[in-house]
């Protein structure tokens, strides 16, 4: 594929910025969208799509994976990983700062901008992460969608769990603070009661509901306190739903993943260990509260937390395994299928993969198919189905939880900065994103 200075993409049944649907052309020209309408002349294009059948949507931007370059590519690396993002429809990603090194640092900052600039296929930004003591980083590295706080969940350097600790960061600059919302000190007091049992369904136990709460009530708390732009990672219980539905300041998002919406607590008899993530799945009753706080608005978007561990790693025996699962290559089929099955509808999914991530995080030009947006788009086929296979998984860890399961809506072109980067299956691995900009933070 040779790298096309204008696109045409035609007949396409596409989603307009105000939720409607309007079959046409989209032009791009040099990375940017120049003209949509309902029949563009094709005179002095590079390069033509014939879309007819297929519905074009922004790229998905997704907020929340852990990508583990550097220091784990034994379970992903940048470069397989956005291969993953490129067949899911995933033109951007923002990753989490739990690499080894930690991303705690300006310099660990600009390593990691300087792997993906060399290996990414998709455009990509990275979390600086909050320890107990490195706050001036915290305040001065750029560029950054935001600071990342481990409440609970993490052993190490990453974990801030102590009140003042975290307080001193809300504190301190404006800059957004993603939380990872979970109670370290419950969850270690449960760990305690339930010590011994191997049974991988105990872990929604200690870490349970009242975990989740429990620290999304502190973050709230010091968000409001000092009026601290705030954004709650993985919203996993009816709890933190009702929560925010009774209280949630204009300067608090929320996301949930596509497996809190979608599986539950069931999952640990079908598929074990690789239903196993922090914050663990819930109850059938939680999904449908999550299903509804987003819905309603009260939940703003989706993220995945593609947090991919190899299948060696998944089998040893609880409570030894590792939490987290691949997310990039299913989100967008899982969330369309959704909505043909009645959940929601396609432009609600666009407003919650793409637009209201650009929003929240300032990334401009970004989000909608737009004269004067990025070209980041993605062809989805919503008349065909087709089951998620193991061998067809392209992340390193080569195993998904949704294995088995028939989805609509699946990628079929996915285009980066206007050039194909995905197509029927093939891969251009010569195309790089680039880094994202924030203008919020
Ligand atoms: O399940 C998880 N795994 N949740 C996280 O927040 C971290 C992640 C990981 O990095 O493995």
């Amino acid at each position: 594929m040779s790298t096309p200075q204008s696109l045409l993409i035609r007949h396409a049944e596409i989603i307009l910025p105000n939720g409607e649907l309007m079959v046409g052309d989209v032009l791009t020209s040099n990375g940017q969208i120049v003209k949509v309408g309902s029949e563009i002349d094709s005179a002095g294009v590079t390069q033509e799509i014939d879309a007819q059948g297929l519905t074009l949507l922004p790229g998905v931007i997704d907020p929340q994976v852990h990508f583990r370059e550097p220091g784990l590519e034994h379970k992903e690396d940048l470069f397989t990983a956005s291969c993953a993002c490129a067949k899911g429809g995933v033109t951007s990603f923002l990753e989490m700062p739990n690499t080894r090194p930690l991303t705690i640092s300006q310099s660990a900052l600009d390593d990691k901008l300087q792997r993906a600039a060399n290996k990414c296929l998709v455009n990509y930004g990275f979390f600086i992460g909050a320890t107990a003591d490195n706050l001036p980083d915290l305040l001065s590295a750029q560029p950054t969608p935001g600071i990342k706080i481990f409440m609970g969940s993490m052993h190490g350097q990453l974990l801030v769990n102590q009140e003042e600790a975290l307080e001193a960061i809300f504190a301190q600059g404006n800059r957004l603070i993603a939380v990872h919302a979970e109670d370290q000190a419950r969850i270690n007091q449960r760990k305690q009661e339930f010590a011994g049992i191997e049974d991988i369904a105990i872990h929604s136990q200690i870490q349970d509901n009242q975990a989740a709460l429990l620290a999304t009530q502190l973050a709230l708390k010091l968000s409001k306190k000092y009026q601290r732009r705030l954004h709650i990672l993985h919203m996993s219980t009816a709890e933190e739903a009702e929560l925010l539905r009774q209280d949630k300041p204009s300067w608090v998002t929320a996301e949930v993943t596509p497996q809190h919406l979608l599986l539950n607590t069931s999952a640990y008899e079908t598929i074990g260990t690789l239903a196993q993530m922090n914050p663990p799945l819930r109850s059938p009753h939680d999904n449908e509260v999550l299903w509804q706080a987003l819905r309603d608005g009260i939940i703003d978007f989706i993220a995945t937390d593609h947090a991919p561990h190899t299948l060696a790693e998944k089998a040893q025996t609880y409570p030894n395994t590792p939490s987290g699962m691949p997310g990039v290559e299913t989100s967008l089929p899982l969330m369309l299928t959704a909505a043909m099955d009645g959940k929601c509808t396609v432009a609600q999914v666009v407003q919650w993969m793409s637009k209201a991530v650009a929003v929240a995080y300032g990334i401009a030009n970004k989000g909608e198919i737009t004269p004067g947006y990025d070209a980041d788009l993605v062809l989805v086929d919503l008349k065909n189905y087709r089951e998620v296979k193991r061998e067809e998984v392209l992340s390193k860890c080569g195993w998904s939880s949704f294995e088995g399961w028939n989805l609509t809506g699946w990628p079929v072109t996915t285009i980066v900065g206007g050039e194909i980067v995905y197509d029927q299956g093939q891969l251009n691995t010569q195309i790089r994103g680039q880094a994202l900009t924030f203008s919020k933070s």
